[in-house]
């Protein structure tokens, strides 16, 4: 009957979009459920862009202060928008769930998916949200799931309804992946490289193509595909960025033993249309909240079909190795660390941002830990975010607090403030200037610089 229903609509709705009717479907209310990095950015764009957007959190310390204007995740010009879509009243915030769903024409799907102990993403936020969602629906409504989901589980989610006597007429699913980066999140949203719509219900379809309207009149592409496809695109698109990096940092260990010019042969490389200059950076490996979930996620899917990723199952490997190497490096100055003072500049996982999920530092922290160093840690904004997880070590407030009296310092994250090393003898105040550069942050050629031992990645 389903099957029947769909292909009459389609019919009728083909009729419609050739008329130009559907066209001027109108969107007026979206709800967001979970108010994240991803949750909270889409809403307050789509605020943005002029629809009128409820965000819905389970959080009401969190709902509250977001209410005030208050952003707890780093994420530049997000604060500011946030503030302004709410005194233009475009942007709102609750807890009900249940009354946000009612008023919505569209949901949103926003929820946390992250990797269980097995590697396999957890859904237990995607079904809570999904029944919720369920027993809310009065009227026609989009769900449109947002978080990054294993591949499937859009048509799973329709099932999952319609096992709990959801009718079928109530609502259409649609996966709408997100590229956003932390530290550019905004940025990413507003200008996107593509859009990239998964659905059974090309009305649907066109629905959420035309909620970006304003961002497709700058000629971006706009991908229609079936859901199970835009899940894959997602996690395709992501593990292809991680096995990028991978690689150049493989090549970058290459580099060490034949002397060739690591920077030199990203540079040439990227030149290459088909490669590309971007996540072709060399450093300490990948971190982050989504690349090593997500590659694990891909891996065990795959494995689930009867599949083996070798390329990915290799990358993840690689970087497990080279999240090692600072440490590495480091003990081919120091014969032993034990009783040494070490300073770690930088926490978070990359620039931008005070986000330490499965940052490279940890692994750095760690192997410092185990060989007796005392560390005297320094990051710009993640301090604080790094002493719940290592509550033990010295937290300096400031670069040159951090490095003196230290006998070398591992620079783990790649802040331009750890440039200042390029404009004052800070080797004065060291008790031995050495410095492992695992971001290659730092220009050798420097004056100040010459009074150092800088051992980076890439650099015999
Ligand atoms: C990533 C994807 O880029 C984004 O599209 C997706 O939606 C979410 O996951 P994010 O994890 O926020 O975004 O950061 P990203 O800038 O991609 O960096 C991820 C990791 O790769 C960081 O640890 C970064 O330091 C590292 N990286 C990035 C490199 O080592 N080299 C590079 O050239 C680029």
């Amino acid at each position: 009957m389903n099957k029947i229903k769909k292909i009459i609509s389609l019919f009728f709705f083909t009729i419609l979009f050739h008329n130009g009717i559907f066209s001027q479907a109108k969107i007026s209310t979206i709800a967001v459920i979970g108010t994240g990095y991803v949750g909270l950015v889409t809403g307050t764009c789509f605020a943005h862009l002029g629809y009128s957007v409820i965000c819905v959190d389970i959080d009401e310390k969190k709902i509250n202060e977001l209410k005030k204007g208050i952003v707890s995740i780093y994420e530049p010009q997000l604060t500011d928008l946030l503030r302004k879509e709410l005194s233009r009243q475009k942007l709102f915030f609750t807890t009900h769930a249940e009354k946000a769903i009612k008023q919505a024409d569209i949901v949103f799907i926003a929820v946390d998916t992250p990797m269980n102990d097995d590697g396999n993403a957890y859904m237990g936020y995607l079904n809570t949200a999904l029944e919720t969602i369920g027993k809310a629906l009065q009227k026609k409504t989009i769900i449109c799931i947002k978080s990054t989901v294993p591949i499937g589980t859009t048509d799973y989610a329709e099932q999952l309804l319609l096992s709990h006597n959801v009718s079928s007429d109530l609502f259409d699913m649609v996966m709408n992946p997100e590229f956003l980066r932390e530290g550019s999140a905004v940025y990413d949203f507003l200008n996107p490289d593509r859009i990239v719509v998964g659905s059974h219900s090309f009305e649907a379809a066109h629905t959420i193509k035309n909620l970006y309207e304003p961002l497709l009149q700058e000629k971006i592409p706009c991908v229609l595909v079936d859901p199970a496809t835009a899940e894959t695109i997602k996690y395709a698109s992501n593990s292809f960025l991680a096995v990028k990096i991978s690689f150049i940092n493989e090549i970058a260990n290459l580099c060490e033993k034949t002397g060739a010019d690591i920077c030199q042969v990203s540079h040439a490389m990227g030149l290459d249309k088909r490669i590309g200059s971007y996540f072709l950076k060399h450093g300490p490996g990948f971190g982050g909240s989504c690349f090593p979930k997500d590659c694990n996620a891909l891996l065990h899917i795959a494995k689930n079909h009867g599949v083996i990723l070798r390329t990915l199952a290799a990358c993840l490997q690689t970087n497990q190795e080279q999240r090692t190497v600072p440490v590495k490096k480091l003990l081919e100055h120091l014969v032993s660390l034990d009783g040494t003072t070490i300073a770690v500049l930088g926490l978070s996982f990359k620039a931008g941002t005070n986000d330490i999920r499965n940052s490279c530092a940890i692994t750095t922290l760690e192997l410092l830990q185990k060989h007796g160093a005392h560390i005297k840690a320094y990051d710009p904004i993640a301090n604080n975010a790094m002493q719940k997880l290592f509550p033990d070590i010295q937290y300096c407030n400031s670069l040159e607090t951090a490095l003196c009296g230290c006998d070398a310092a591992i620079i783990m994250t790649d802040w331009c403030e750890f440039k200042q090393l390029e404009n004052a003898p800070y080797h004065q105040i060291m008790k031995r200037p050495l410095i492992i550069d695992a971001c290659n942050v730092l220009d050798c050629k420097n004056r100040f610089l010459q009074h150092f031992v800088i051992s980076k990645i890439g650099k015999r």
